[in-house]
């Protein structure tokens, strides 16, 4: 679809949900459903960056998923290895960064060779896909204010500078803001993901399941993203008839 009429997001950010639903009422396994999952971020990432979108961040192990039965979450390690060289791939090719949000420790030293690699690889691109891997909202805060403690007491920062501009330097990585969050299988939740990146962000909840979400399901969500009226607190004179 052409975009040229469309609102384009900076940066969007995407919950791939639905993955187990998805095989599970098609007689598969959750197996199948994730592996259907991770041929879509591929194909879709790809979509997506050659729309214009900036930056793209995506949610694909969240660090409460280790509550899951260990042969689900070691299938879903396996294929974050097995399949970052596919992701490498085109990123290489469509000149991408790839860089990882999460905490490191709890993952394989496999998985975190695969991540380090990826990530040096592509460190000289300016689009950025960032991975969001062993995640969460809150470890990122905490993780974050322990860096800004550490700063302090170094004295490399004085507590008086910081502010809601430079917080995000704390963060996993310091992305722009969030512009339209999406979260495949229609569940209204963020479930503990970006919480501090997305205060402002569009919101768009689809029914599809992730693996069924394709380059047509997105184009409807920048649609609906270019209709919504984003006031930031502020109001847009032009639009109000008093
Ligand atoms: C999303 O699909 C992938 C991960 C959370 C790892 P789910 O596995 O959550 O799929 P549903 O929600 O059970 O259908
Ligand atoms: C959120 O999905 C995490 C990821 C998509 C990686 P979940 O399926 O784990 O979330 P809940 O449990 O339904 O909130
Ligand atoms: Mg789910």
């Amino acid at each position: 679809m052409d975009y040229s009429n469309l609102k384009v997001p900076n940066h969007v950010a995407l919950i791939v949900d639905g993955n187990g639903r998805w095989a599970t009422e098609r007689g598969l396994s959750r197996s199948k459903g994730h592996e259907q999952g991770f041929v879509n971020v591929k194909k879709l990432s790809r979509y997506i960056f050659s729309k214009g979108i900036n930056y793209l961040s995506a949610y694909l192990f969240s660090t409460e998923n280790f509550k899951r039965s260990k042969a689900e979450v070691d299938f879903l390690m396996n294929l974050l290895t097995g399949r970052m060289k596919d992701i490498l791939d085109f990123c290489r090719e469509d000149k991408i960064k790839v860089v990882f949000s999460g905490r490191r420790e709890g993952l394989s030293d496999k998985v975190m060779k695969t991540i380090l690699e990826i990530e040096d690889e592509t460190k000289d691109y300016d689009k950025v896909f960032n991975l969001c891997f062993n995640y969460g909202g809150h470890a990122e805060i905490v993780d974050a204010t322990k860096k800004i403690v550490n700063d302090v007491e170094s004295g490399k920062l004085n507590i008086d500078d910081l502010n809601e501009d430079n917080y995000s330097h704390y963060l996993y990585q310091d992305l722009p803001p969030v512009d339209l969050l999406i979260r495949t299988s229609g569940e209204m939740r963020l479930s503990n993901f970006l919480l501090w990146q997305v205060s402002y962000a569009e919101f768009y909840f689809p029914k599809t399941y992730f693996p069924d979400f394709d380059e047509k399901e997105f184009d409807k969500a920048i649609i609906e993203y270019t209709k919504r009226d984003r006031r930031f607190g502020g109001i847009n004179y032009e639009d109000k008839s008093n």
